[in-house]
């Protein structure tokens, strides 16, 4: 994972009040639940006793209670009850769960992967949705996210693997992709043209575009095609380990005000989203390694740009987070 980033990890209704919830994600078990507030909580799924998962538990009075020997944790992982020791006994720090800094926005459930801080940055979700209405599907593919990221930043794929379907006008040259990268945020303009014998014009030759961008990629996980000002689709990659990823697809539109008929619409239209997503599939999850990088033997063209563009910023972010993070000797004992 990239440090110090909110990763959209699951849609919120997926963790209901009352009960703690199993998910792997980020390359770790997590236990999911929601306070007395129906704030939401994330922790390792692993009891700081004898490591049994908290997740078979139930959640009293507010704290999550390990299923083995009933010791209750609260939102922040701190030992509430060691029933064995008495209701009074003592309850040593060293019974501290793993908790991560959480939040929910837009519909989804947020988990930052660094230290806990005082001020956070906002979650980077796209901008320009709010007055439009959504329908979701998920699918889990057999891949790391970075492949489904590199996936969806592919224009020169389309009159390929779509042939039917959004790629049927069969324009298979790719004129730059124009492509900007500012605050973690990329940018691409496909202006793809049928092949009538000219050369492809190179991504630092194209001219500016004036139109807004067809497609918009937010770090870590967040990726958005712009059709129109009516109609986008949104797509999170959520990391689940290093062969996993549940894809989240949202069809976003505010042709029709009607928020029932609205949302009926958009889900009309991800029967054909989930038929697209379908075709890549099948192509993506053969790539190898599972894991795209940097330095794994691919090779480019210059119609690949938002893809390189993609890994080597995320390579920059890795390597800044490292350089920041304090030496071993300097961390703070927490027990
Ligand atoms: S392992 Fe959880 S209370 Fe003992
Ligand atoms: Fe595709």
């Amino acid at each position: 994972m990239i440090p110090n980033m909110w990763y959209a990890v699951l849609e919120s209704h997926e963790v209901k009040p009352g009960k703690p919830y199993a998910f792997t994600r980020l390359n770790e078990d997590l236990v999911f639940w929601r306070d007395n507030d129906e704030k939401i909580v994330v922790m390792r799924d692993i009891c700081p006793h004898r490591q049994a998962k908290l997740s078979p538990g139930k959640l009293v009075d507010g704290n999550i209670q390990c299923h083995f020997h009933g010791f209750q944790y609260n939102q922040d992982g701190g030992c509430e009850l060691i029933p064995a020791n008495g209701r009074n006994g003592s309850k040593p720090r060293i019974f501290q769960c793993w908790t991560y800094p959480a939040q929910e926005d837009h519909g989804f459930i947020w988990v930052w992967t660094g230290e806990p801080r005082t001020a956070y940055p906002p979650v980077p979700f796209v901008d320009g949705l709010e007055e439009h209405t959504y329908a979701t599907f998920q699918k889990q593919w057999h891949t790391h996210y970075t492949r489904v990221i590199q996936g969806v930043l592919d224009v020169s794929h389309l009159p390929f693997v779509h042939a039917k379907t959004i790629g049927r006008d069969g324009k298979t040259l790719v004129n730059g992709p124009y492509t900007t990268l500012e605050d973690n945020k990329i940018q691409v303009w496909i202006s793809n043209q049928p092949d009538v014998g000219l050369p492809a014009i190179k991504p630092t030759e194209v001219p500016p575009p004036s139109t807004p961008p067809t497609l918009r990629f937010n770090y870590p996980n967040v990726w958005q095609l712009w059709l129109n000002d009516n109609l986008s689709q949104v797509i999170i990659a959520a990391p689940m380990d290093d062969e996993n990823t549940m894809i989240y697809v949202r069809n976003y539109q505010k042709m029709i005000k009607n928020p029932v008929l609205g949302k009926l619409f958009a889900r009309i239209g991800n029967i054909y989203n989930r038929y697209v997503l379908h075709e890549d599939e099948e192509i993506i999850v053969s790539q190898t390694p599972k894991k795209a990088d940097l330095d794994i033997g691919e090779r480019f063209i210059p119609g690949d740009r938002p893809i390189a563009l993609y890994l080597k910023h995320r390579r920059d972010l890795i390597l800044a987070a490292q350089e920041e993070q304090p030496a071993l000797t300097d961390l703070p004992i927490l027990y």
